[in-house]
């Protein structure tokens, strides 16, 4: 069974990119589970409060990483860009720097993500490649989910509506897994 891990990059209790991320859940293939975590509870990154202890909320998420066979992140975008939240969880998961091949270097990494603005997220997906990069991820470009205009997909409950964008989600995971199921036979 292939485990992904799921991460959210909006605190917003009504955040469609967190709608996005649960209905990715349902839309998994057979052979894969995606399990959700949050980015919630982290502080901001300051080398002062790192010099005391990574803060458990951190250690716990980068534990969950690197059980998981790959991780899915689903950004927001803001002004253009990565979501300072988001980029803050990566920051620290990154620390210290001896740890970041273990949580990070060939793991199968995907992006997904949703924003109210016409564009879904093309610019803030982009701006992730240089720090996926760094991190020696092993992201999958196999396709694309950059829904745009969001409050039109989901309903007011969160659930996604539109079939159209359900069935590439699904394709979307589907490859993915795929990827993942290869990367993950290639390190064994
Ligand atoms: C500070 C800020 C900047 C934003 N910039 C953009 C943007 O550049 N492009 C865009 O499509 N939406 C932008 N938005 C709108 C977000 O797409 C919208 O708030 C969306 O709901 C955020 O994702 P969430 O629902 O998962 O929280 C911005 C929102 C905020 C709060």
């Amino acid at each position: 069974m292939i485990k992904v891990l799921g991460i959210s990059g909006s605190l917003r209790r009504g955040s469609y990119n967190s709608a996005l991320l649960r209905a990715a859940t349902r839309l998994m293939p057979p052979e894969a589970t995606l399990e959700i975590a949050s980015i919630r509870g982290i502080p901001l990154y300051d080398y002062d409060v790192e010099a005391q202890g990574i803060p458990p909320t951190v250690t716990q998420l980068k534990e969950a990483i690197a059980r998981a066979d790959g991780v899915l992140l689903v950004t927001p975008e803001y002004n253009n860009s990565i979501p300072g939240v988001l980029k803050n969880a990566i920051d620290w998961l990154a620390r210290p720097p001896a740890d970041v091949k273990r949580v990070f270097a060939g793991r199968p990494f995907a992006l997904i993500g949703a924003s109210a603005g016409n564009w879904g997220t093309a610019l803030s997906q982009a701006a992730w490649l240089p720090v996926l990069r760094t991190l020696g991820t092993q992201p999958w470009f196999g396709g694309r989910i950059q829904v745009a205009r969001a409050a039109t997909v989901f309903d007011e409950a969160g659930n996604l509506k539109d079939s159209g964008l359900e069935e590439q989600l699904k394709q979307f995971l589907a490859g993915y897994v795929s990827f993942v199921r290869r990367q993950t036979a290639s390190s064994a």
